[in-house]
């Protein structure tokens, strides 16, 4: 049935399909038969969400730098590891060749490796700046390109989620404007690639959490005196007055990789316990 749709600028007929089909819960987070690559998988963020891709039954592939923190992490989800620096573009091709080699394809990516060193701009060199952009937005971009094409030649979809961070849209701390520079970039490149891959059904989404546990962030108790004060001065800004677990964020990049989310594309889900409201 064609009905018209008044609400858009210009009059248009669109097919009316009815009410969705309403799947029970456990059919929408059941991703048996899917393929998940997440980079930075080894441990921290990324770790818990292979970990919750692992549990609702994709194949997922952890993907890492540290290849024996990768092993170790796979090892323990059922996974596979495969060592690659994302800042590598022929490292990340083999990386989701490893995908189709060993599962038969990919249908999930997520975009997790980054790194946030503390480097006040004045202090800084341009070999400072060019790595944090290499990992946190050039990795992406390889990943998503490999990811995209190998989609793109199975025709059915995919989803590709961005873990951004709260320094996408505002700065946390002084001394990480090149990181706040790779994630403001890595959330415009999330919704215009969005829009690139709609027409394949690709939905691509990012993730901007606030502060996490994690052993980036030594777990709170960092090694790293400027990281450590961070660490403080932060806290005291959040509402919920605590930092998120790791698993905070692997449950919200579960929502956003299974049939809960399929309305969603070009969208950034804030996991902050409310600091950008402080
Ligand atoms: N922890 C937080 O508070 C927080 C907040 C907002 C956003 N994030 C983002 O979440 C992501 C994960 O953060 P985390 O705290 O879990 O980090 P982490 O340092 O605890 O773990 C990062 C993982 O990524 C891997 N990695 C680093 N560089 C890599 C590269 N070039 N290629 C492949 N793997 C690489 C590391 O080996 C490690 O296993 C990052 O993108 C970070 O910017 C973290």
């Amino acid at each position: 049935m064609l009905v018209d749709v008044a609400f858009l600028p210009i009059p248009v007929k669109i097919a009316y399909t009815g009410n969705m089909e309403q799947k029970p819960i456990s059919e929408l987070m059941d991703l048996s038969g899917e393929v998940a690559i997440v980079t930075g998988g080894a441990m921290g963020i990324g770790y818990a969400i292979a970990s919750r891709l692992a549990e609702a039954g994709a194949k997922v592939l952890v993907a890492d730098k540290d290849a024996a923190a990768a092993e170790a992490a796979a090892a323990k989800i059922g996974g596979t590891a495969v060592s690659v620096d994302v800042s590598d573009e022929a490292q990340v091709e083999a990386m989701v060749a490893k995908a189709v080699s060993e599962f038969g394809g990919v249908d999930i990516l997520v975009n997790n490796a980054g790194v946030y060193p503390t480097i006040p701009v004045l202090a800084a060199s341009k070999e400072d700046f060019e790595k944090i952009i290499h990992v946190n937005l050039m990795g992406a971009f390889f990943a998503a390109k490999a990811t995209a094409k190998q989609m793109i030649a199975q025709g059915k979809g995919g989803s590709i989620i961005n873990i951004t961070s709260i320094d996408a849209l505002h700065p946390s701390a002084t001394g990480l404007a090149f990181y706040d520079a790779s994630k403001h970039g890595l959330w415009g490149f999330t919704k215009n690639l969005a829009l690139e891959l709609a027409p394949h059904k690709i939905w691509v989404n990012a993730i901007a959490p606030g502060g996490v546990l994690t052993p980036g962030t030594g777990l709170g108790k960092s090694a790293d005196p400027a990281l450590a004060e961070i660490t403080e001065t932060f806290l005291k800004r959040i509402p919920m007055h605590r930092m998120a677990h790791a698993d905070e964020i692997g449950k919200v990049a579960l929502f956003l990789a299974s049939g809960l989310s399929s309305y969603m594309t070009g969208s950034q889900i804030v996991v902050d316990g409310g600091v950008l409201l402080a």
